[in-house]
């Protein structure tokens, strides 16, 4: 059973990206001696009660995952699935491979390995008390416009990050017509699902370039986890 109390919660990592905007698969980069991939899986384990890596084809065969030398829980399960060649395909693949009897799942980027325990619980309290769906958001500092020209509101927007959590039975309904989206609590929005903004943080950022990787190791080196 996992440390929150609740039915079974499972969580998917998403790590099948090609990395195109950063040159590389950085999910399988070094980041202060642990890869980012075992750094977002590591700490997705400390939550959930079993965890699904969806890693590209081409790394499935040759794989090896920090949890292989780790302590877990009695009990603790883990696959691993290929991807696809979208993030939603990818979430689907792995959602394939969670259990009937998971009451929730989690969706984590394995390109975010800086995400809190405090964000793990945030969202998993969220689910836990009733919503259909829960992400960390953060404010958004740049003004943000239309390309055309329209200035959107800023005190309006968030920008929106992974772990999200939802009820099994509502991320499996919103999957069904294998919708695309950049992330999956805008699925359950559109159909309608309650979703919590919860307090994201502005360490967990997302890898997207070379920068963000520096960025991480200072975070680290910063707060002497390196
Ligand atoms: N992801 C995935 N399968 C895909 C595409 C993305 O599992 N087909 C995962 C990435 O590995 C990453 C997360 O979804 O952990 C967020 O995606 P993103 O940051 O966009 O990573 P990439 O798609 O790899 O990068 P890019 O868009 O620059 O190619
Ligand atoms: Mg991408």
């Amino acid at each position: 059973m996992n440390s929150e109390g609740n039915g079974a919660i499972w969580t998917i990592v998403v790590a099948a990206g090609s990395g195109s905007r950063f040159g590389a698969a950085k999910q399988f980069l070094d980041l202060a001696g642990v890869s980012v991939l075992d750094r977002s899986v590591l700490t997705a384990a400390r939550h959930s009660d079993g965890v699904v890596v969806v890693v590209p084809p081409s790394e499935f065969a040759g794989l090896s995952l920090g949890l292989e030398s780790s302590e877990l829980p009695d009990g603790f399960e883990w696959r691993v699935v290929t991807g696809g060649s979208t993030r939603s395909e990818s979430v689907r693949n792995g959602l394939a491979a969670v259990p009937q009897i998971a009451e929730f799942v989690l969706v984590h980027d394995a390109a975010r390995p800086l995400a809190s325990d405090s964000i793990f619980e945030r969202v998993i309290a969220a689910v836990s008390a009733g919503a259909d769906a829960a992400t960390p958001v953060v404010a958004v500092t740049d003004t943000i416009r239309f390309r055309s020209g329209d200035a959107l509101d800023r005190d309006e927007l968030v920008a929106v990050q992974t772990p999200q959590a939802f009820r099994a039975e509502i991320l499996r309904r919103v999957h069904q017509q294998s919708p695309e989206a950049t992330d999956d609590v805008s699925l359950v929005s559109d159909a309608g699902g309650r979703v919590e903004l919860v307090s994201g943080e502005q360490r967990n950022l997302k890898l997207t370039t070379p920068y963000d990787l520096e960025v991480a190791a200072f975070h680290l080196s910063s707060s002497g986890e390196s």
